[in-house]
């Protein structure tokens, strides 16, 4: 990195694209499953072929109708959600959903769960014949479901999945990792030695409201997942040890709101990131940060995003 400034004009049109091995974006600001909808919901709002990507809400193998309601609450800087993966199921959002965002002149990541091992490489191998597809996000980690096999707490089992996956299809994958473990560096080793081309960190940190005067849990599941501002000191740790530890390209989630919050996510070692939960009062905000996004970059001296990733200084000084 070099101490310089740009004209207005560079600026304008630095190029902001970053590659996660296979995968190349436009630019590092992406839009999170399960924040977005299927994207139609946001046209009013979003220029989409500005976004780095767009992630759609996960798709299952079979209709899911999801967890009771409440379903969402809100709580100090954030908000639980235990929506429980309701979706129309893949042959529905192949059919319907899919053409449609393949139109929209933007990076289309499929975010796909599955609840047993087959599933993954059964939905992958479809997504592999269908053309325009940049990648595929595995949610191994969502904490709203149940009667399922636990793929993201066990590094082993990650590993198969994203190993079955790579085996079916020639896509870049993607694993979206839990934080509800105890460290996340061997799940994330495990699914980069199985040939992830990237880590999304993180999804969801279980957690619980409570209607005290009711003597009721808040939500009909009980638990559901944090995500927001609450969060983003734990996800920046996640992403910084992940970092430390493991040779993946790193995409960073955790209540991002502000461009401080993005540059946070890639001077601590993300490539890209993604808004989440900000889109549901915010839904111009990733348009807004990717043309804030040039100046802050320049400010490091820098003169593309790619040499700002990681370039945290942890040394102290002693006195
Ligand atoms: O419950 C949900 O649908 C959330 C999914 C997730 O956090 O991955």
């Amino acid at each position: 990195m070099k101490d310089r400034f740009l004209p207005a004009e560079v600026l304008k049109n630095m190029d902001l694209s970053v590659r996660l091995n296979r995968l190349q974006l436009k630019n590092p600001i992406l839009v999170a499953s399960g924040t977005f909808g299927y994207a139609r919901e946001m046209s009013a709002f979003v220029e989409f072929e500005k976004l780095g990507g767009i992630i759609p809400k996960t798709v299952t193998p079979a209709p899911r109708p999801g967890n009771p309601p409440p379903r969402t609450v809100e709580t100090a800087s954030g908000m639980l959600n235990s929506i429980g993966l309701d979706n129309d199921g893949f042959d529905q959002f192949v059919a319907e959903k899919l053409p449609w965002l393949l139109t929209l002149g933007t990076s289309i990541i499929v975010n796909i769960a599955g609840k047993c091992m087959d599933d993954f490489p059964r939905m992958a191998e479809v997504l592999d014949g269908i053309p325009g597809i940049a990648a595929i996000e595995l949610n191994i980690s969502c904490p709203n479901v149940s009667g399922g096999v636990d793929f993201g707490t066990d590094p082993a089992l990650a590993g198969q999945v994203v190993k079955s996956v790579c085996q079916s299809c020639r896509l870049p994958v993607i694993a979206k990792l839990t934080p509800n473990v105890t460290s996340v560096v061997p799940i994330a080793q495990a699914v980069a030695e199985a040939g992830a081309d990237a880590v999304s960190l993180v999804n969801t940190f279980q957690g619980m409201a409570i209607d005290w005067r009711r003597r009721r849990p808040v939500l009909g599941n009980i638990l559901g997942g944090l995500s927001g501002p609450a969060i983003k000191p734990l996800a920046l740790r996640i992403v910084w040890q992940v970092r430390r530890a493991v040779q993946v390209p790193i995409i960073g989630i955790g209540g991002i709101q502000s461009l401080d919050d993005v540059m946070e996510f890639l001077v601590a070692g993300a490539t890209a990131v993604q808004i989440g939960t900000a889109n549901f009062y915010n839904p111009g905000l990733a348009n807004q940060l990717i043309t804030e996004l040039p100046e802050a970059i320049q400010s490091l001296g820098a003169t593309g995003p790619g040499e700002i990733i990681g370039c945290l200084h942890t040394q102290t000084t002693s006195k």
